[in-house]
């Protein structure tokens, strides 16, 4: 993985001057209309809500790192409604780029190839490849199939901030900041996609997410080298501390022992249990803990509690990037 350049590592100077009356809507003609201008909006997509805007237009994602007040070494997800667009991004497709694109797209998979010169660099921070994905979620897919350009969009949350799950988080958090939020229901699968790369003919993953890395791991017949934690220095979006909503969370082994919890800690365990507060899978089952991970965090911060305790999930399928999100949210401050 290339260094990033010291000139991207700021945040965004300008302020916000402008504010909006954000409307809540399906109207897919006012939001071709709001970004054809250049202007940001929020879009549903199967993970989590995303802050759109035109991929190849430098002030349009200038405004998007403004309204996340997010800093310039992290890059953004280009998102396509067509594979031909994959070709006026991508300089190269790797072999096994392809086989994931043709077993996992559209869906939870961003993959990070070399990018073409035309590719704005504040999209990758400089950096000399792009994270393109195809999205499932049908609205949000008629909406880039109409559109001429990619979208880039980053989780529409605040920097560092929990990512939002349907449109209310959205308009809780930054509907000021934008126009419209296209509202598409609450997000099937509740977290972000999950990040390959290739390096030296490698697969890589860079971020657990919504695609399980075993289902990866199959196709490509070959386990994958995994870079989603460095020490040494910080990879873009590997930020130890992330997705934090404001409290002290502690970590619980799975099916380990329940600590005895006092008012107004509160406890939250893997599967519906008797002694806790919630739980974050409704059966047990890694899907259903996936979709309520990123709400409960938030109605939590929401509420006057002490310490959150929490269980974690099995270490399996989305169970790890259930892992990996709670680890970051109870990163001490
Ligand atoms: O599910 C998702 O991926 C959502 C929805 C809206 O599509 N988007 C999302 O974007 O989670 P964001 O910006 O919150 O996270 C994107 C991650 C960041 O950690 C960023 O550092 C990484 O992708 N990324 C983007 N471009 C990259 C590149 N060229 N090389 C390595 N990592 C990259
Ligand atoms: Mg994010």
């Amino acid at each position: 993985m290339q260094k990033i350049f010291h000139k991207w590592q700021h945040r965004p100077k300008l302020k916000l001057t402008k504010t909006f009356q954000t409307v809540i809507t399906d109207d897919l003609d006012l939001a071709k209309t709001i970004l054809d201008s250049g202007g940001v909006i929020a879009i549903p997509t199967e993970t989590v809500y995303g802050l759109a805007g035109n991929a190849m237009d430098r002030d349009s994602i200038a405004s998007i790192f403004r309204i996340k007040n997010r800093p310039y070494f992290n890059p953004l997800i280009a998102h396509i409604g067509k594979i031909e667009q994959l070709k006026s991004l991508c300089s190269t497709i790797p072999k096994e780029a392809q086989e994931l694109i043709d077993a996992f797209w559209p869906g939870p998979l961003t993959l990070v190839l070399p990018k073409k010169k035309s590719v704005p660099d504040i999209l990758t921070s400089g950096l000399n490849k792009v994270a393109v994905r195809m999205p499932s979620h049908p609205m949000t897919l008629e909406l880039l199939k109409s559109i001429k350009y990619p979208l880039a969009a980053p989780s529409a949350n605040p920097y560092k901030y929990v990512s939002p799950t349907c449109a209310q988080h959205v308009k809780n958090q930054i509907g000021s900041s934008i126009p419209l939020i296209l509202d598409g229901g609450q997000c099937e699968i509740g977290l972000e996609s999950t990040i390959i790369g290739f390096e030296e003919n490698m697969a890589v993953i860079y971020r657990l997410g919504g695609l399980a890395i075993e289902s990866v791991e199959e196709v490509l017949r070959k386990p994958l080298v995994i870079k989603t934690r460095s020490d040494n220095y910080v990879l873009p979006g590997q930020e130890k501390r992330h997705y934090s909503p404001g409290k002290e969370i502690v970590l619980i082994p799975f099916e380990g022992a329940l600590p005895p919890i006092v008012n107004p800690d509160v406890l939250i365990t893997w599967k519906p249990n008797k002694s806790s507060h919630n739980s974050l899978s409704l059966d047990g089952s890694e899907i259903s803990g996936a979709s309520r991970v990123f709400s409960i965090l938030r109605e939590l911060d929401n509420s006057k509690i002490g310490k959150i305790y929490i269980e974690r999930a099995p270490e399996k399928g989305l169970g790890k990037a259930i892992n990996d999100r709670l680890e970051r949210a109870a990163y001490p401050f």
